[in-house]
């Protein structure tokens, strides 16, 4: 591992400033068995088969989604309690996501209400985890709608949290008041999550449901018949187990048995314009960022604008090198076999 100055919020040798605890660097980057690393790794080896003789005279990175246009396919993943690394926290994320022209998910541990979200800020998704009692999470739905949100994300991979894991633990001492995580311990989240619990949200909030922490493909495409909004293939960062699978080995099979039924995003180990390329091309739809966006936000919201930009110019150069003028334009073929 190189260190040094010099080194952005994309690379994983990144330098965090004294300013912010160490433990909570040990929360942020913490990873299980090295399944975030080997989730870099793996989308790096990946390799792009540039077509030529296509027309890049104007290459668009241009990302459609329920009728709205956004800057680039790539968004801010959900990253709880932010005032850890900035003040201004979800707000300074939020308003980087809307200068760089893309989306947020916010977390449901978030260190910010979503009320308290600035009215000028991006467009963003409220994450949840569904509680063992189901009315708990009610105000929150509440708060979002009213705040705005284009829709929810549950997260399906944590039915248990595994605080024996040595990085979760020393942010107890230090975790900010927040919206749920205010004794610094995580809400009890539902053990028994099923597909009805989607269908439950979207009836009380009229709003899109996407379904995040999805690895295997007979999970999605049950998901995606029983009315799902959407798919996020995600190993929550190599956080929750480290033996997981790296998310860029199971996204074609996941993307096949949604057949274009509902998106599919893709997060975890996500590094670089070419990284995002190379998830398009396995069928994704749309990528998000977890640790970059976080290291970048020592900076506040220019660092969120930052890094955002940095990886919306990198995938233009990708497509433009690879011969894909448009996102619809990357394909499967695009990667050596
Ligand atoms: C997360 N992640 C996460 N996911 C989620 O659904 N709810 C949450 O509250 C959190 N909290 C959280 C905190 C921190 C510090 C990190 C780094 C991650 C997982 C996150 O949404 C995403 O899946 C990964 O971060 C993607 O991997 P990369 O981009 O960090 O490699």
């Amino acid at each position: 591992m190189t260190t040094g100055p010099g080194v952005g919020p994309l690379d994983d040798s990144f330098v965090w400033p004294g300013s912010v605890d160490s433990r909570a660097v040990g929360y942020i980057e913490g990873d299980l068995g090295g399944a975030n690393r080997r989730d870099v790794e793996a989308w790096r080896a990946l390799r792009i088969l540039p077509r030529v003789l296509r027309d890049v005279t104007r290459v668009s990175t241009e990302w459609q989604h329920d009728g709205l246009t956004f800057a680039s396919p790539i968004l801010v993943a959900p990253w709880a309690s932010q005032t850890f690394v900035h003040p201004e926290g979800e707000k300074a994320t939020s308003h980087g996501a809307a200068s760089a022209g893309v989306p947020f998910v916010l977390s449901s541990n978030s260190a910010t209400r979503v009320v308290d979200l600035p009215a000028d800020g991006a467009p963003f998704w409220s994450q949840l985890y569904v509680p063992p009692r189901r009315e708990d999470i009610l105000p929150y739905l509440k708060a979002s709608q009213d705040a705005g949100a284009l829709g929810f994300v549950v997260t399906v991979d944590a039915p248990t949290v595994p605080v024996d894991f040595s990085f979760r633990s020393p942010i107890r001492d230090i975790a900010p008041p927040s919206v749920n995580f205010r004794d610094g311990v995580m809400p009890a989240v539902a053990a028994d999550l099923s597909v009805a619990d989607f269908a439950w949200i979207h009836e009380v909030t009229g709003l899109p449901v996407l379904a995040k922490g999805v690895l295997a493909a007979e999970d999605a495409a049950m998901l995606v018949e029983a009315g799902v909004d959407g798919i996020i293939v995600s190993n929550h960062g190599g956080r929750q187990l480290g033996a997981v699978v790296t998310t860029s080995s199971v996204l074609a099979s996941v993307a096949g048995a949604v057949a274009g039924r509902a998106p599919v995003w893709v997060d975890g180990g996500i590094r670089s314009g070419e990284d995002v390329f190379r998830a398009l091309a396995l069928g994704a739809s749309a990528v998000l960022v977890g640790r970059p966006a976080a290291r970048a936000l020592v900076e506040g919201a220019s660092g969120v604008e930052a890094v955002l930009d940095e990886l919306r110019v990198q995938l233009h150069t990708a497509m433009t090198m690879a011969g894909a003028a448009t996102l619809a334009d990357i394909s499967r073929s695009h990667l050596a076999s």
